[in-house]
């Protein structure tokens, strides 16, 4: 070995060395790689199988299961988009505005369950309100039995994923298979997830720098998991309320749920793989930069304020967290039958 050689071996040594201590603390911290095996493990009560994937995959892009037969799943749940929708708040049946963002169906099945108050249990609790929501899809179970029942070719698709049932096609079937398509829509291999595994490399210096914030100034306390988030309930506001625009005092969140005055404003920490694909930010989705949602977030959650450079680093750090979007074919759906319910508007 040359002298410069040597000097240039010795000089990466503290860097590795600190790559380690980064990586430990991060694992120390609960924050975790995405698996997509383990994704499908996830699913609870519901097998998972490629004809339920298939027929899932079908459902959640047939505008069909609205009373319009205008809105899927996917008008609000964009996968190009990062698996959410464009606005601050969801625009529905008759464009009807709902009163949340809508969060990403991307890497959903890692919550600890769904919607910002956590009320669904899981994907395929989940799966059923929707639907029947006056200011989303505007139909009901019946209808969209009805609907299903009549296409011979989804007869046959449930036939295959719901085999030796008397009646496959009913409203509980379709979100199972909704359910287990969902569980495919995980984002593996982000470059912080390379960098878990070893690589230390995988993060630039200023994404690692933005990881050591995360850890030392608190974001992981609430943010962790292999979801980088969405598995525990907070107040939105521990440090300090957020104003009336950013949390509206009729959206109690979570207290709905629990009926516990205790949980009023408290929502479930939002997942952040793939954030910074997906603006605009928080329930409300007012906020439209990743920069002013981080900063928010000192302010409310750690009663802090971040510098410039802080911020920076943050959000570049966050970056690393987008992950390899799966890879969806968009279906051909069955077609419509001579007693297929009609759109209704
Ligand atoms: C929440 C899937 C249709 C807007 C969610 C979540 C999932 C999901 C998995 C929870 C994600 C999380 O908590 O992190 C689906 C499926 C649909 C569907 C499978 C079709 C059956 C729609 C439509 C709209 C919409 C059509 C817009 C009109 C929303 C909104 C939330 C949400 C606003 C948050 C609601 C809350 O927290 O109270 N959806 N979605 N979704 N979705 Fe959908
Ligand atoms: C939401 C980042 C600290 C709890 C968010 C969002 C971001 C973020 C970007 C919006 C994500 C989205 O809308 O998809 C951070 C960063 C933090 C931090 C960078 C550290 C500086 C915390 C802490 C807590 C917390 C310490 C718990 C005490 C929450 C909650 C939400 C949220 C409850 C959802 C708020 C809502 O209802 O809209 N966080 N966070 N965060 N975070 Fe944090």
């Amino acid at each position: 070995m040359t002298l410069r050689t040597l000097i240039f071996a010795l000089a990466l040594v503290p860097l590795a060395a600190h790559a380690d201590d980064l990586r430990h603390d991060a694992l120390a911290a609960s924050l975790a790689p995405i698996d997509a095996a383990s994704a499908l493990k996830a699913v609870k009560g519901n097998d998972v199988t490629p004809a339920k994937i298939e027929l899932g995959q079908k459902l959640f892009f047939d505008p069909r299961l609205s009373k319009s037969q205008l809105i899927s799943c996917a008008s609000c749940h964009n996968l190009s988009l990062g698996g959410a929708d464009t606005g601050s708040t969801s625009v529905g049946h008759g464009w009807q505005k709902g009163p949340r963002r809508a969060p990403t169906v991307l890497n959903a099945v890692f919550n600890s369950a769904q919607f910002w108050d956590g009320r669904a249990e899981d994907l395929k609790a989940q799966a059923k309100g929707p639907i029947q929501a006056a200011v989303e899809m505007s139909n009901t179970p019946a209808a969209v039995e009805a609907t299903l029942r009549s296409m011979p070719g989804y007869v046959k698709d449930f036939d295959a994923a719901f085999p030796h049932e008397a009646q496959p096609v009913t409203f509980d079937n379709m979100a199972k298979a909704i359910e287990a398509f969902e569980a495919t829509l995980v984002t593996p291999g982000a470059r912080f997830d390379k960098f878990l595994a070893g690589d230390d490399a995988a993060l630039n210096d200023s994404e690692k720098k933005g990881l050591r914030l995360f850890l030392d100034k608190g974001c992981a306390s609430c943010h962790s998991g292999p979801n980088i988030g969405g598995a525990a309930y907070f107040s939105f506001g521990v440090a300090k309320a957020p104003s009336e625009e950013l949390r509206p005092i009729a959206d109690k969140g979570r207290s709905a749920v629990t009926k516990s005055a205790s949980d009023d404003f408290v929502f479930r920490a939002a997942p952040l793989r793939n954030v910074a694909l997906r603006a605009p930010y928080f329930h409300t989705g007012k906020v439209w930069s990743l920069d002013e949602a981080v900063n928010l977030m000192a302010v409310h959650q750690l009663g802090t304020t971040l510098s410039p450079e802080e911020t920076r680093e943050i959000v570049a750090f966050l970056g690393s967290l987008n992950g390899e979007a799966p890879k969806v074919a968009y279906p051909t759906l069955p077609p419509r039958a001579s007693e297929t319910p009609r759109p209704q508007y």
